[in-house]
């Protein structure tokens, strides 16, 4: 059982129910998860979670949706080291704007900084493309669970 901490960057709603699929599924294997519409440094530290996963959409060009924001920022501010911790990113975005899920990026960027390590490489979905991004979340996640929470 591992224990996993899901920020989410939602606009519309999407991310937020792509999360709650992935999160469903996570529990169903014996995961325990936090899916966090307004997170924070201080709910990263309630506890010493195993891995984050970031669910996130992009809004305005390239931007990361106000509810993530804050987060984001902190940990820059903060700059909470979080070496050898694997994370993930579940971008969702729309390939007609010019920064295709930038919001993604940007996260996976600043995890990066924070000495995270990416056993699989974010997944990008693409609303031009899929008409159902929790499925493809779902598949992606099957690889992430395997090599992100096998030790
Ligand atoms: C105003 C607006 C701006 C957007 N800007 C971008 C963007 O810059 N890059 C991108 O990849 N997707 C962009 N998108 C697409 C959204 O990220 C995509 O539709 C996503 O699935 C929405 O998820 P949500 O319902 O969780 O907000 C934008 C959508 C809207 C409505």
């Amino acid at each position: 059982m591992k224990t996993i901490y899901i920020p989410v960057g939602t606009v519309t709603g999407t991310a937020q129910a792509v999360a709650d699929q992935v999160a469903s599924a996570l529990t169903e294997q014996g995961h325990q998860v936090v899916v966090d519409a307004a997170p924070s440094i201080a709910h990263l530290n309630v506890q010493a979670f195993d891995a984050i996963l970031v669910v996130t959409a992009t809004t305005g060009q390239g931007d990361i949706p106000d509810n993530l924001l804050p987060f984001y920022s902190e940990l820059g501010d903060v700059f909470p080291l979080q070496t050898g911790k694997p994370f993930g990113v579940i971008a969702l975005g729309d390939s007609s704007y010019m920064n295709f899920c930038g919001a993604g990026e940007k996260m996976e960027e600043r995890l990066f900084e924070l000495q995270a390590v990416a056993p699989v490489p974010k997944v990008t979905i693409d609303a031009t493309e899929t008409v159902t991004p929790d499925d493809d979340a779902l598949f992606w996640l099957k690889e992430w669970i395997e090599v992100a929470l096998a030790s």
